[in-house]
């Protein structure tokens, strides 16, 4: 156990169509989110069994209120050697400062286009100009390390991979290509609509010459490559070369259900025990129970499903449980 990812909140200020293209959704209770002393309670835990990369998402993280109070007590715990953000980037611009002051060690910001008419028509929200802001403040706050995630969808932002390459070396980030992923509440997905890792790098290929790929050095999802001259960027291709064999991270959704992959149907209720009075010796015990049973396959697993044209979960089945969606296991 290497990483955890800690939601923050299930809500969203955006509508990506891969993430939530439903009209409506049913939302974690209020009352069941974790307070910050509770997630600082849980995090303790995770590290003492080895846990030294977090990564706080969402839904969008920026929408709970006083996060760098979370911020100051997280990168304060002696064990987190890496402590990351991932944002939509709408509300960026207003608090990048104030994270980078609370400890924020990195800082990964979602961008899939660079035209404003497709980021209103993909997000459902015109707020293109702030996400920019965003970016610009994470930059002028010396914020190393930025990333750019970037979901490629076929028919829609193809066209756009050396653009945003070059849109990244512009603000010293660098961005990553992600396939469209059929989980959680992607009901919009198709295969035809996965634009794969192969045809990211033929299309690179044919816009800027030899692609090299860089050997991996750690276990993170993304694979990266060297342009011929030295721009470096990534390639997360969960959907169709699946990197499970080698991921050591786990999910906490905002209500302290803890899931070993970004797959899984269900997880361990880590809220109930923490609010009746569990100790840190009680909590570190359930934990490294479940952990030691994991045989966790989810994108492995699913590829052969698709091939058997089974759908990951139905519709009916999203609305009864929040849990199932991605903007709940944060991305
Ligand atoms: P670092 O390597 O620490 O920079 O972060 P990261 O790549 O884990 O973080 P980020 O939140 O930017 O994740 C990028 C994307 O990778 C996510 O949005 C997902 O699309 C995908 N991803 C993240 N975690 C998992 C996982 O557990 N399984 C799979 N299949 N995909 C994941
Ligand atoms: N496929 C791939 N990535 C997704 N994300 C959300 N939904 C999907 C999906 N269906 C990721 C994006 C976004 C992050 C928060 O979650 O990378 O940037
Ligand atoms: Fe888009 Fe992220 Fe919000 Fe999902 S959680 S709708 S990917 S901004």
């Amino acid at each position: 156990m290497g990483a955890l990812r800690i939601s923050l909140t299930d809500r969203c200020n955006l509508r990506c169509r891969y993430c939530m293209p439903e009209e409506e959704y049913a939302w974690l209770p209020r009352e069941h989110l974790l307070t910050f002393e509770e997630i600082e309670r849980l995090t303790e835990a995770f590290v003492s069994l080895g846990v030294d990369k977090v990564r706080l998402t969402g839904g969008e993280p920026l929408l709970r209120r006083g996060l760098p109070e979370l911020v100051r007590r997280l990168s304060g715990l002696p064990g987190v050697k890496d402590l990351a953000m991932t944002t939509n980037g709408v509300l960026l611009s207003r608090h990048a400062e104030q994270l980078r002051e609370a400890g924020l060690h990195r800082l990964t910001i979602s961008l899939d286009t660079l035209r404003p008419e497709r980021f209103a028509e993909l997000t459902r929200r015109g707020t293109y100009p702030d996400v920019l802001a965003g970016i610009d403040a994470a930059t002028a706050t010396g914020l190393t390390d930025l990333k750019i995630d970037t979901v490629v969808l076929r028919g829609f932002n193809e066209d756009e991979l050396a653009d945003l390459i070059e849109f990244a070396r512009t603000k010293s980030a660098e961005v990553r290509f992600i396939e469209y992923m059929d989980v959680g509440g992607a009901t919009g997905w198709t295969p035809e609509k996965v634009f794969s890792r192969a045809e990211m790098l033929e299309t690179l290929a044919r816009e800027y010459g030899h692609v090299e790929e860089l050997r991996k050095t750690d276990v993170a999802p993304a694979d990266r490559f060297r342009l011929p001259d030295g721009t470096v960027f990534g390639i997360i291709s969960s959907t169709t070369q699946p990197f499970c064999a080698t991921c050591d991270r786990s999910r906490l959704t905002a209500d302290g259900m803890w899931l070993r992959c970004l797959y899984a149907m269900t997880g361990t209720d880590l809220r109930k025990p923490l609010r009746a009075g569990a100790s840190l010796e009680e909590l570190r015990e359930l934990i490294t129970g479940v952990w030691q049973q994991r045989r966790d396959r989810g994108a492995v697993e699913r590829v052969g499903q698709r091939a058997r044209g089974q759908v990951f979960v139905s519709l009916e089945t999203l609305k009864r449980d929040p849990h199932l969606e991605m903007h709940t296991r944060g991305g």
